[in-house]
């Protein structure tokens, strides 16, 4: 990218004044005028600018939901009430931050679903994708603990369940959970925390997070569906040649993805803002209970697939995870050609060592976790010679799918009460899941590749 100070230019009047003492006119031209992307963009690339509108909804929503809401145990779920029955537009408001949340994790999965498509993630994007990842963290946190404050009984259960986890980690487990609580049991000093880091803790940092994601691209500019460079070929004025000004062609672009994305996003509201019991559970309407634990407790659908890991890491599971660090273990002695290598074997034993003494529940959070933390090695577990999946072999977009299926599975299964049947397919699908990852390495080298083209291919329509 060049820096804001090669913008820098001549301007009259207000803005003249304003850019003496201030960049206003060179950010723009930097960023959006002056900032050239790819000329070949599709739909695919819509989902940033849309997680941009969802976070800016949230923000916004969010602020009004706060004037009327109370981070109090005895009276958050009636504030949610008053806010729903008796606060002008309080419905509006309250459903827009609801759905919101949902939408959110819609947006940003099909976001990243286009970085695995085109290799985004791949050098020199490394650092866009590490800090996309902890935008996810951070969501995943986010989502968390607003889920706690409506008080009503999934809120208060999930949140049991949710910090219990914690308690399953050797030694420090238990005074940890209590420490994160505050109590004994989730309790009004929970609910008052979880406010603090809802409102403004994690809002704090996922906007840092958001501006540093968007520094780091446009430093080293957007990738295509073609996964080539468009910096490698430029015009006699230094232009990338297959590259358009952000502003107006992708503003405009950008812009029919906000008027669908509303359409929907209104529907969702208007129509079915519980969606089924997707966005907004039946549970939740019933306020907190500490004496009554709800019949079935499954988190919101954006955690299920996660949380079907979790659950499927049972004491025989736990056995079949011994034997694959083992032979991770053994592959690496094998393989040990570096010194950093050599000491993977040992740390192979020290794993199965360790599981063998510890609950298989603390496992499921470490399987849980790791499935997550997986999406942060990807720039460097991914050894394709190409970024794009349209270059790469046959084998390699069926890989991909089966991802895909099997998350939307686990995510399936995460909503379902648990069953034997359920929880077999479940690990199944929890080996394919770390299979994707672990074996990238080497799948990702194998087969024949197209060649990319010189320059990005687009047809006008
Ligand atoms: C609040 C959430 C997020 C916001 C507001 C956001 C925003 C954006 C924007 C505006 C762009 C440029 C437009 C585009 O390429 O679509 C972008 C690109 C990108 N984002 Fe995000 N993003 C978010 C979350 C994530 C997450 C969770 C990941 C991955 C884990 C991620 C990975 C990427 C990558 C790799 C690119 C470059 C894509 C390319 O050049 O092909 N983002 N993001």
């Amino acid at each position: 990218m060049a820096s804001v100070t090669e913008h820098k230019v001549e301007t009259k009047g207000l803005v003249g004044w304003v850019d003496k003492r201030f960049p206003l006119t060179a950010t723009w031209k930097a960023h959006l005028s002056e900032y050239y992307a790819p000329k070949n963009f599709n739909y695919w690339y819509f989902f940033g600018s849309l997680a941009l509108l969802v976070l800016v909804n949230q923000i916004v929503t969010g602020i009004f939901l706060t004037m009327n809401y109370k981070p109090d145990s005895t009276l958050a779920f009636a504030s949610v009430e008053y806010i729903m029955r008796e606060v002008p537009w309080g419905w509006l408001i309250r459903y827009m931050h609801s759905t919101g949340a949902s939408m959110f994790f819609v947006v940003v999965y099909l976001h990243m679903f286009r970085g695995l498509l085109y290799g985004s993630y791949r050098k020199p994007r490394e650092l866009v994708w590490i800090f996309g990842c902890a935008i996810f963290l951070c969501l995943m946190a986010e989502a968390f603990f607003g889920y706690l404050l409506p008080w009503g009984q999934m809120s208060y259960w999930g949140a049991q369940v949710i910090v219990n986890l914690f308690s399953a980690i050797p030694v420090v487990g238990p005074d940890l959970s209590l420490w994160i609580r505050g109590d004994y049991v989730v309790s009004d000093v929970t609910l008052n925390r979880f406010f603090a880091f809802h409102v403004i803790a994690i809002p704090l940092v996922l906007l840092g997070l958001v501006f540093a994601h968007i520094v780091a691209l446009h430093e080293v500019g957007s990738n295509n569906p073609d996964g080539i460079e468009i910096k490698e070929k430029k015009d006699a004025n230094g232009k990338p040649l297959d590259g358009i000004p952000f502003h107006p062609y992708y503003s405009v672009h950008d812009f029919m993805g906000v008027c669908i994305f509303l359409m929907v996003f209104a529907a969702i509201i208007f129509f079915s803002p519980e969606m089924g019991g997707y966005f907004l559970e039946a549970n939740n309407f019933v306020p907190a209970n500490p004496l009554q634990t709800p019949p079935e407790i499954a988190p919101v659908w954006y955690f299920t697939a996660f949380y079907a890991m979790l659950r499927a890491t049972t004491d025989p599971f736990k056995i079949v995870l011994m034997i694959v660090v083992a032979l991770l273990g053994l592959l690496a002695l094998v393989r040990a050609r570096g010194k950093w290598r050599a000491g993977l074997p040992v740390l192979a034993v020290l794993v199965v060592l360790a599981m063998y003494f510890t609950q298989s529940k603390f496992w499921g959070v470490v399987v849980m976790g790791s499935a997550v933390v997986s999406l942060f090695f990807l720039p460097w577990l991914d050894q394709a010679p190409v970024k794009s999946i349209r270059y790469r072999p046959f084998f390699h977009k069926v890989f991909l799918a089966i991802f895909v299926v099997v998350f939307f599975i686990l995510g399936f299964l995460g909503t379902r009460p648990p069953s034997p049947v359920g929880t077999l397919v479940a690990q199944v699908c929890a080996l394919i899941y770390f299979a994707f990852f672990l074996g990238m390495p080497f799948w990702t080298r194998l087969g024949t590749f197209k060649q990319p083209p010189e320059r990005v291919r687009f047809k006008a329509h």
